[in-house]
């Protein structure tokens, strides 16, 4: 039935419509409003599906040169909210007069698994995520024992970003008890850029035997000394002598690779090239997982070519901290105060530590030895 056809007048009829066509007006125009502020990242496609990894949808990332990985755990929103608070904005710091452009873009996520969270721990982190939008939510139980996969699954991610339009340049695995000198920690990648990475291969090599920098030891792994373009980077605070965990919560009970673990970089902090975090997630379906993620990164990239690995004795980044010395680039297994000290102390003089301390030993790391001979050349902090 039509209800209009009674209507005998064509006036009273459009006075009729009047009321809908207000409503569709103010709806499109309602529509129109709401995506001009909802800012829409062009870079980045999302499947509505992908819930999980719905993050980018209001994200400003425009393909920034450095991804930090912050490996979180749900309850630890004081850390997450430290981190926020202390080192994450150092990534401005000393960028302030450098146009737009021409700055290096730093983006960080927080890694989390949500799968058998219940109803308020979900609400919580949903809140958190509204707020900043820096939370990376993967469909994996938070648990020590799924670390390996957390990692993986999160390499993975960012390389479907890549497909997505998203690029990068390096990736920063870290945790979030780690404070990172985002502001150096910038102007040391621009600095191995330009020695190593821009540079004619053969004086790459020649930089790299001569080894003058007190601070990192380089071995560079290639093929071809004629052909290679670019050198992927593996960076970190390496060790080739640790013996097989058999005990305790990081045992590896099936590990077949050789007595001692293959060199890896710890996991307090390293960063690695684009092309390594494209290379591990392309072979997700083939790589063998083990209990510790920084032990499977080193195994994994073993076999890689193009590799240059920096030992780099300002991250301090093992299972304890060595103290604080002003020239780390990140520190590890910090309390919430020691990186408001460090954050103050930034303010007031420039300095990280309140005091400069010196708890243990590190070395520098030998390439030309045997692995298990790595890193006997321990230093006091005599530079
Ligand atoms: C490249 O490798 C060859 C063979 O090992 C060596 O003779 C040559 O000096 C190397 N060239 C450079 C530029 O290092
Ligand atoms: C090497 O790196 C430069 C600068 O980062 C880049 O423009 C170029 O495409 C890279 N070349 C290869 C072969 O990957
Ligand atoms: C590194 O190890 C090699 C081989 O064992 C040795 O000849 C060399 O002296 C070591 N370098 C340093 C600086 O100790």
């Amino acid at each position: 039935m039509n209800v209009l056809s009674p209507l005998p007048k064509r006036t009273s009829r459009l006075k009729l419509y009047k009321v809908p066509l207000c409503m569709i007006f103010s709806f499109l125009l309602g529509c129109m409003f709401a995506f001009s502020i909802v800012p829409i990242d062009k870079t980045c496609r999302i499947e509505n599906a992908d819930i999980e990894y719905n993050i980018m949808k209001n994200s400003k990332l425009k393909n920034p040169e450095l991804i930090i990985l912050i490996l979180s755990a749900p309850k630890n929103v004081e850390r997450r909210n430290v981190a926020r608070e202390t080192w994450l904005p150092l990534k401005d710091r000393g960028q302030e007069n450098i146009q737009d452009s021409k700055k290096f873009k730093v983006k960080h996520f927080f890694v989390i698994g949500n799968l058998g969270l219940n109803s308020n721990e979900h609400f919580n982190l949903n809140v958190e995520q509204i707020k900043y939008n820096d939370i990376l939510l993967l469909p994996i139980q938070d648990t020590y024992q799924h670390l390996t996969l957390k990692v993986l699954k999160s390499f993975t991610w960012i390389n479907e970003q890549f497909d997505f339009g998203l690029d990068f340049k390096y990736v920063l695995k870290c945790d979030d008890d780690s404070f990172v000198r985002v502001d150096n920690l910038i102007h040391e990648i621009q600095s191995i850029e330009l020695l190593y990475l821009k540079s004619k291969l053969s004086s790459v090599i020649k930089i790299s035997e001569e080894n003058k920098s007190p601070y990192i030891q380089t071995n560079i792994q290639i093929n071809n000394n004629e052909t290679v373009k670019n050198l992927s980077i593996y960076w970190g605070y390496f060790d080739g002598r640790a013996t097989i965990k058999k005990h305790g919560k990081w045992k590896e009970e099936n590990w077949i690779a050789c007595d001692r673990y293959i060199p890896y970089a710890l996991g307090g902090g390293y960063i690695l090239s684009k092309n390594l975090i494209t290379y591990i997630a392309k072979n997700v379906d083939y790589l063998r997982m083990y209990n510790s993620e920084d032990v499977s990164i080193g195994l994994w990239l073993s076999t890689v070519t193009n590799i240059l690995r920096i030992h780099d004795v300002r991250f301090d980044t093992e299972w304890a901290s060595r103290g604080c010395q002003n020239f780390y680039l990140i520190s590890h297994k910090l309390s919430a105060k020691n990186m408001r000290d460090m954050t103050s102390n930034l303010k007031q003089n420039n300095f990280l530590c309140t005091k400069e301390q010196f708890i243990r030993n590190f070395y520098r790391y030998n390439w030309s030895a045997l692995p298990s001979q790595c890193c006997n050349i321990k230093k006091k902090i005599t530079l």
